[in-house]
């Protein structure tokens, strides 16, 4: 009998309580089968609150020798975790008889999983969100990816970036992958909907007119935050150069300053949404300190987290994303284009993937600030340029990153692993 679609019940494991993007990745899947589904987290967070509010089961199993393993961390903190390590294994194979497949979206899951042949037969699925590279990743942590990935029966990526770094890993060039890029409901993004953008700039004593740079990321030095800053403080010495070199008595030139049609100079304000969700509080510290150094707080607002993303977008002139590392996919970059912003963003990983330079968005090498900078002199000083470009964007973000092909390609790799596994690896209910 062949299993489709939501029939398959699922048991799907994520190591994070936190709203990352592989968790918001992961939360309309887990919806699509909450009927037969379970999510087990290996952390409580607001990723749990998000799931049972809309009606997802959740089991959480923590164990404080497998949370405190780090994505570059060295063998000895791996050995100490080896037994709590077994113990969770166990645990998620005693949860797994009542399921059909085991789906792991996150590495400490993939490991857990892949482990848990040890104790039961069921089909692993794995989605890996994460470009396996040496920027990325540790050696350890690489070598345990490199020996598990065979044990996956079935493996979606979330871009091409991150499929040909797993295969330069794996050295597994003929496995085949299936690549499902994150789809996102356009409808919170709508226009129409986000009138609260008065409000959002006042609470953040943003001025109504300023121009306004948003960057939606957890505060991470990987994420680039720091080049945005350098960014804008390019900016501001390169406009005032131009306004310094304007001929006198003359109309301002076009090619220099900002605003060139209304002669009025607005400010430049950045506002950086997002947390450091992953214990990234000292470079959170070494922003605060870059930007006093810079003497640019009253220009950068931290916002902090926000659950309401497209209204905070909204709320801006231009969406930049700045990761310095390949970014595996970059859910803000369809985000920003959806909320129907001119976008720039770095020319690296999946984002390549998603933005045609020039076209749809503007890509700037990672850690690039000048490049930044002469990007946001473009758009700012050309808004009929800018709203091109996001015009394309929003248009080729609703075609190409509809949420329904998204969970249409995961559900049919899900399928195709159920189907293919050998009998003896489906649940048979009150035989396992
Ligand atoms: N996000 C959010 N609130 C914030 C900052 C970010 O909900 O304050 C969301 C953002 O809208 C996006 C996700 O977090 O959907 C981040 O995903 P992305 O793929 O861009 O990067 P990741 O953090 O997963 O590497
Ligand atoms: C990961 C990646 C990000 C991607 C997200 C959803 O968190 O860092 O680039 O967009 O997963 O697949």
């Amino acid at each position: 009998m062949t299993m489709t679609g939501s029939e398959a019940r699922i048991l799907f494991v994520d190591q994070s309580g936190e709203l990352g993007g592989a968790e918001l990745a992961l939360l309309p899947i887990a919806v699509r089968y909450r009927e037969r589904c379970a999510v087990v987290l290996l952390q409580d967070g607001p990723f749990r609150e998000r799931l049972e509010a809309a009606g997802v089961t959740v089991h959480l199993l923590v164990n404080a020798g497998v949370s405190k393993v780090r994505k570059t961390g060295a063998a000895l903190a791996a050995l100490r975790a080896i037994g709590p390590v077994l113990s969770q294994v166990r645990a998620l194979a005693k949860l797994a008889r009542d399921y059909d497949a085991i789906f792991v979206n996150t590495q400490k899951a993939f490991v857990l999983g892949t482990m848990t042949r040890l104790f039961i037969r069921r089909p692993v699925i794995w989605f890996l969100h994460d470009i396996m590279s040496r920027e990325h990743f540790g050696g350890l942590q690489r070598r345990i990816v490199r020996t598990l990935a065979p044990f996956a029966d079935a493996t979606i990526v979330n871009s091409k970036a991150a499929a040909d770094a797993l295969a330069e890993l794996t050295g597994r060039r003929d496995r085949v992958v299936d690549i499902a890029y994150n789809g996102i409901d356009p409808a919170p993004f709508d226009l129409t909907v986000n009138t609260q953008h008065r409000a959002i700039r006042a609470a953040l004593g943003v001025p109504t007119d300023a121009w306004c740079v948003g960057l939606f990321s957890r505060l991470a030095h990987w994420k680039g935050q720091h080049v945005l800053i350098d960014a804008v403080a390019q900016l501001l010495v390169d406009e005032h150069d131009a306004f310094e070199r304007r001929p006198v008595g003359g109309v301002r030139d076009r090619g220099h300053a900002p605003s060139a049609r209304s002669g009025r100079v607005s400010e430049i304000h950045v506002v950086l949404v997002g947390a450091p969700l992953f214990g990234e509080d000292e470079y959170a510290a070494r922003l605060h300190e870059q930007i006093a150094r810079l003497g640019l707080e009253p220009r950068i607002h931290f916002a902090g987290f926000q659950n309401d993303v497209a209204a905070w977008m909204a709320a801006m002139d231009v969406v930049v994303h700045t990761s310095i590392a390949p970014e595996p996919f970059g859910r803000v970059v369809v985000e920003g284009m959806l909320a129907g912003k001119p976008i720039i963003a770095a020319r690296a990983g999946g984002v390549m993937e998603i933005v045609d330079d020039g076209q749809t968005g503007l890509l700037t090498g990672p850690g690039d600030a000048r490049a930044l900078a002469s990007a946001l002199g473009v758009l700012r000083r050309d808004p009929d340029y800018a709203t091109s470009l996001a015009n394309a964007g929003r248009d080729m973000a609703r075609r190409r990153f509809s949420e329904a092909a998204y969970i249409e390609r995961v559900e049919a790799a899900l399928a195709r692993a159920i189907e293919h596994a050998p009998a003896r690896e489906r649940a048979v209910p009150g035989r396992v």
